[in-house]
């Protein structure tokens, strides 16, 4: 039933999300190839067998994949619907498959032209999710949640995503708002982050009142407002002007110098950048503070080449850990291209208390 994967990315970044999804089919074994088109925003993993799909979205820890939003197993088979009355078919397939399901996700490729799609399946999910409910088709403690992927209104992928490993956002978009007096908009890529790759647990053990944070290329400071709201407090380090409100917080030491260059006197909680820097350069700096223990925790950006970005993400965050490797630390390393980066990866490292 099931004998591909689709993974849903950046327009943009099919290549590098193939790359990513290959390199793990061969490590595990599992014969398969891709199929993609540029700039569709989403990427086909074909495998042989119903077993293996299975096998594949399961053991892959989705949590590894740094370019891939949502996935999800369906049949290669797309569903071809009439133009008016879809649910019939649908249900119909979907009982085919005869399990039960934790809830329905309606997805589309984050194009230009999938956009278009947002209003069609907002208005159609309620009819879809009830006619579910009314054939009982969903059950709270299922592993199992459905997805429909239309390319078009008339056209759908019907498949299943285990609910423990993969993106709990519809299509891996996280909805945040912009806060109305932060000073940028990158502070929604610093949010998102915090949510990402920390558990609620986590962020109330690991950003705490009265932390010390550096945020290096700070200003105007959308990232260094983040940890304020959190009650810590920020050195940032920048030539440029922080807002002022930010500023009058009296939470924030603003130091006018280069980033490359600047030491903290003491161990620091956090270390967060945010500079459009070479990403090795960028790499380095980050392992650097590390190795010489001025930091326990770090957030960074990786601004990514035009070409061969799949090899540089992979060229920094193994020099990452090998350095931290070899300076005996106990480290945890997460890397995603969340939403709300561009030409970029989000890197984030923890440390744990014994280093
Ligand atoms: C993308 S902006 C940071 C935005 C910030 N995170 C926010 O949320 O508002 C990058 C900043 O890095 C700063 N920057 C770049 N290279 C730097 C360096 N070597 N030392 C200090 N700041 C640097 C720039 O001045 C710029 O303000």
């Amino acid at each position: 039933m099931f004998n591909q994967i689709i993974l849903l990315c950046r327009p943009g970044f099919e290549k590098e999300c193939a790359g990513e999804i290959m390199a793990l089919a061969n490590h595990h074994l599992f014969p398969a190839y891709i199929q993609t088109k540029d700039h569709s925003a989403f990427v086909s993993l074909v495998i042989s067998s119903e077993q293996q799909t299975s096998e594949l979205i399961t053991k892959i820890d989705f949590r590894q994949l740094v370019f891939t939003r949502q996935w999800f197993a369906t049949s290669k088979e797309k569903l071809v619907l009439p133009e008016t009355n879809r649910l019939p078919d649908i249900l119909q397939t979907i009982k085919k498959f005869d399990s039960h399901y934790y809830d329905v996700e309606l997805d589309y490729p984050d194009t230009n032209e999938g956009k278009s799609l947002s209003k069609f399946c907002k208005q159609f999910k309620p009819h879809l999710l009830s006619s579910l409910k009314k054939q009982n088709l969903l059950l709270s403690h299922s592993n199992w949640r459905l997805h429909l992927f239309f390319t078009d209104s008339q056209h759908v992928n019907i498949g299943i995503a285990p609910v423990e490993n993969s993106a709990t956002d519809a299509m891996g978009i996280p909805r945040l708002k912009m806060p109305r007096l932060a000073p940028s908009r990158s502070t929604l890529k610093l949010e998102e982050a915090i949510h990402w790759f920390l558990s609620i647990e986590q962020q109330a053990q690991l950003i705490k009142n009265g932390m010390t944070v550096v945020d290096l290329g700070a200003a105007p400071g959308g990232w260094t407002w983040q940890f304020v709201q959190r009650d810590c407090l920020v050195t940032a380090i920048d030539n440029g002007p922080m807002q002022s409100e930010l500023m009058r917080t009296g939470m924030v030491e603003h130091l006018q110098t280069d980033a490359f260059t600047y030491a903290p006197k003491k161990k620091v909680d956090w270390l967060i950048c945010d500079m459009a820097e070479r990403p090795l350069h960028v790499s380095r700096l980050i392992a650097r503070w590390f190795t010489s223990k001025q930091c326990n925790h770090a957030i960074f950006n990786l601004k990514l080449p035009m070409k061969k970005r799949h090899a540089s993400v992979q060229e920094c965050i193994t020099l990452l850990q090998q350095q931290l490797a070899q300076a005996g630390l106990e480290f945890n390393i997460m890397a995603k291209q969340l939403y709300h980066d561009r030409e970029e990866i989000t890197v984030c490292i923890l440390t744990t208390a014994n280093n």
